[in-house]
């Protein structure tokens, strides 16, 4: 699977994209991440990326050619299942999303800044718009690299127990049970007696009903 990712501010995806899972699903061949500077597509002489809104008012626009140029470059090279943009009035990211995304194998994602990109990009070159919450951030780019993460964890072979992102929190609707290790007992404090039992339908119960239980204190929504 690859991602292009278009950023005026790439040096801030290089954390997120070189640790731990992320390493190493790229490090195993399954992720390829290309990061592209919008502003190297900019033929304006001072490099800007930005221009007044029209109309008036507060805030700059992020302007319409160079993302053109670089979108267009891409798609001559290969063909997108998805030209994602990421901005606070998008879809709110859910599991079933990055399901769905998670069998592509060309996905762009454009970061936004400012009060946004020019309208025309989102009308002709967009196919998905995603928020990752109701809050705004000063830029698409973390909520860009939650997407992949997301995203990527769900590829068969990236995760070592090809099992355990199926038993996540939200793959079922419902919110994970309680999870516990070692000692059994710490300043008091016990594991549940039924986990040390053994008994392995016993336990699946236990968890359902805690999972149950859980989901309809915190996130009541999930069930309906
Ligand atoms: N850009 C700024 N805020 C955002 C959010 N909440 N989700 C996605 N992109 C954003």
């Amino acid at each position: 699977m690859r991602f292009d990712i278009l950023t005026i501010l790439p040096q801030l995806l290089d954390g997120p994209f070189s640790a731990s899972i992320m390493q190493r699903a790229q490090d195993k061949g399954h992720l390829e991440i290309q990061l592209h500077n919008i502003r190297d597509y900019s033929t304006n002489k001072h490099k800007n990326v930005d221009d007044y809104q029209y109309g008036g008012g507060a805030g700059m626009v992020m302007s319409i050619e160079p993302i053109v140029a670089i979108i267009e470059k891409l798609k001559a090279e290969r063909n997108y299942d998805e030209i994602i943009y990421m901005t606070p009035d998008g879809q709110v990211l859910e599991q079933s999303t990055c399901n769905d995304l998670s069998l592509k194998e060309n996905i762009m994602i454009l970061c936004g800044h400012y009060k946004g990109v020019d309208e025309r990009i989102r009308e002709h070159y967009i196919t998905k718009e995603i928020s990752i919450g109701s809050y705004v951030l000063s830029g698409g780019e973390l909520a860009a690299a939650v997407v992949v993460d997301s995203i990527v964890r769900l590829i068969p072979g990236v995760l070592n127990d090809e099992t355990s992102a199926l038993t996540d929190s939200f793959q079922d609707n419902l919110l994970s049970p309680p999870v516990y290790t070692r000692p059994p007992e710490y300043n008091g404090w016990k594991v549940p007696e039924v986990l040390l039992s053994g008994d392995f339908n016993k336990i699946e119960a236990w968890r359902e009903e805690k999972a149950l239980e859980r989901t309809k204190q915190r996130r009541p929504d999930l069930l309906k």
